[in-house]
């Protein structure tokens, strides 16, 4: 149910400057997804009432990147400072209610989380924080007799309150109406000359409100990128926590540590999946499927007892049962295979339908072709599909069997049941249940030929 008294602001428009690249920070990825629609997704699943998302850096890049109509837009044309942001996205907000702060570069951020610290921010300033061993480029919670008194920038803090391991996620919650008062106060007189949002604490304490901070164990949830390495490490800890899931949910990783999911993988029971797959978009694996080590499979169903073999590709394609794909097999967009097919080593498909129980095995490229039921394929078989401008289809229907290092020019027809015999070049239909053969005429052999030598003097 919406929260009606809820409204969500989150920061984006940071150029990420320590991520040394020309794009904004917050569109680099978390498991191939922008790292700022992970927080929206957590920001949705509370199921606010508004989520207005701070963008200014690369700003039409970053609105692009997200088709939501549900997300208010508020530009910060300048970055000056977090606070400065949080401003910009006021005019948006309803009176009433809480206001909960996220920051687009610190993606694992969870619901729980964020419902923790709502819970209590119906009158008071609630941050949530942690504790790291190295604080370093963290805010840090200042606590006078326990009590939380300031947040100090790394920049601006002495050595003294360097030590402090106590540090700021970035995420606040507070009432409204308060957090509008607080920021009408801030000023940039500080290391940096930015309006910082941090400084609403000292504020807030001077304006007799509590304010309190509380701690997660779960380091990485709170974890803020601000480096390619920070990126790199929480890409880690993410995959490793998607590798959980799989596992709990009975899929059996040969090694947790090297999988990486970049999307949603939906698994049946029984699925077992060799080291270095890489999964992207939509992919569904059927009861029993087996994946050999460093497949690369996007957007794809692979239906019950299915095996693929290592080094396959296999993208916006469907596989039917009980089906051999590879090793080094590419399947492309638009291929279906049907159940009980064999497609092997080096042959690439696009947009191939083949029906059940054939064979593709070895070095072949079938594209725009449907392929009827147990039709044998040899090795080096070739559609002509396209002549330099337009592209044409080959049908080849059942129980055909085709010789190796055959080419068939498109369009056309191989009959029910033909045989094409090996090194044809077919580029008329051929006749059912007739072997088709077209080679030069005859064969000859010229004795005592030599081979040429080579004349280039060394
Ligand atoms: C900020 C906090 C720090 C906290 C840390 C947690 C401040 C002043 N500091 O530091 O206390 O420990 O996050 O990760 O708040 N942004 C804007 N506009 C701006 C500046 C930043 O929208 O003018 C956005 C950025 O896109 C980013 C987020 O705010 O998503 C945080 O900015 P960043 O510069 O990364 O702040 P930190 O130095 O990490
Ligand atoms: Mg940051």
């Amino acid at each position: 149910m919406q929260n009606n008294r809820l409204n969500i602001i989150i920061l984006a428009a940071g150029k990420g400057t320590r991520m040394h690249t020309h794009q904004p920070k917050v569109l680099h990825q978390i498991g191939g997804k922008p790292m700022l629609e992970h927080v929206i997704n957590c920001a949705n699943a509370l199921n606010p009432h508004k989520v207005v998302v701070v963008y200014g850096y690369g700003g039409e890049q970053v609105k692009a990147a997200f088709s939501d109509k549900k997300i208010i837009w508020a530009e910060q044309a300048e970055q000056l400072g977090t606070g400065h942001a949080v401003q910009q996205a006021l005019p948006h907000l309803d009176e009433e209610g809480q206001t909960l702060i996220l920051l687009g570069d610190v993606p694992l951020i969870s619901q729980a989380a964020c419902q923790n610290i709502l819970n209590q921010a119906d009158q008071q300033l609630m941050i949530q924080s942690f504790d790291k061993s190295n604080p370093a480029g963290y805010g840090r919670i200042v606590r006078q007799a326990g009590t939380v008194s300031a947040i100090v920038e790394e920049k601006d803090a002495t050595a003294e309150q360097r030590t402090i391991t106590e540090v700021n996620t970035g995420i606040m919650a507070m009432p409204t109406a308060k957090l509008r008062h607080w920021l009408s106060q801030l000023n940039n007189h500080n290391a940096q000359q930015e309006y910082y949002l941090t400084d609403i604490v000292g504020i807030a304490v001077a304006d007799q409100t509590v304010v309190n901070a509380e701690k997660t164990n779960d380091e990485w949830s709170v974890t803020g990128i601000n480096s390619k390495q920070d990126l790199a490490f929480i890409e880690r800890v993410y995959q490793q926590r998607e590798a959980e899931k799989l596992m709990q949910k009975g899929v059996t990783l040969l090694d947790p540590a090297r999988i990486d999911l970049r999307g949603v993988l939906h698994t049946e029971k029984d699925v077992q999946i060799d080291v270095g797959c890489i999964f992207e978009g939509k992919v569904t694996l059927g009861e029993g499927v087996r994946i050999g080590a460093y497949c690369v499979i996007k957007n794809a169903q692979i239906a019950a007892g299915t095996n693929i073999a290592p080094f396959s590709h296999i993208e916006a394609a469907t596989i039917g049962q009980n089906s051999k794909v590879g090793p080094y097999a590419r399947i492309r967009p638009g291929t279906v295979l049907n159940d009980e097919t064999h497609v092997g080593n080096f042959v690439e498909l696009k947009n191939a339908q083949v029906d059940t129980g054939s064979k593709i095995n070895h070095l072949s490229y079938i594209g725009d072709a449907t392929v009827g039921k147990n039709v044998n394929i040899g090795a080096g078989t070739i559609t002509c599909n396209y002549d330099g401008a337009n592209k044409f289809k080959t049908v080849i229907e059942d129980n055909v069997f085709v010789g190796s290092d055959s080419q068939l020019v498109a369009p056309v027809k191989i009959g029910k049941g033909s045989t094409i015999a090996a090194g044809s070049t077919i580029t008329k239909d051929t006749p059912e249940d007739a072997l088709t053969l077209c080679r030069a005429r005859e064969q000859k052999s010229i004795s005592g030929w030599k081979r040429p030598v080579n004349t280039k003097k060394d």
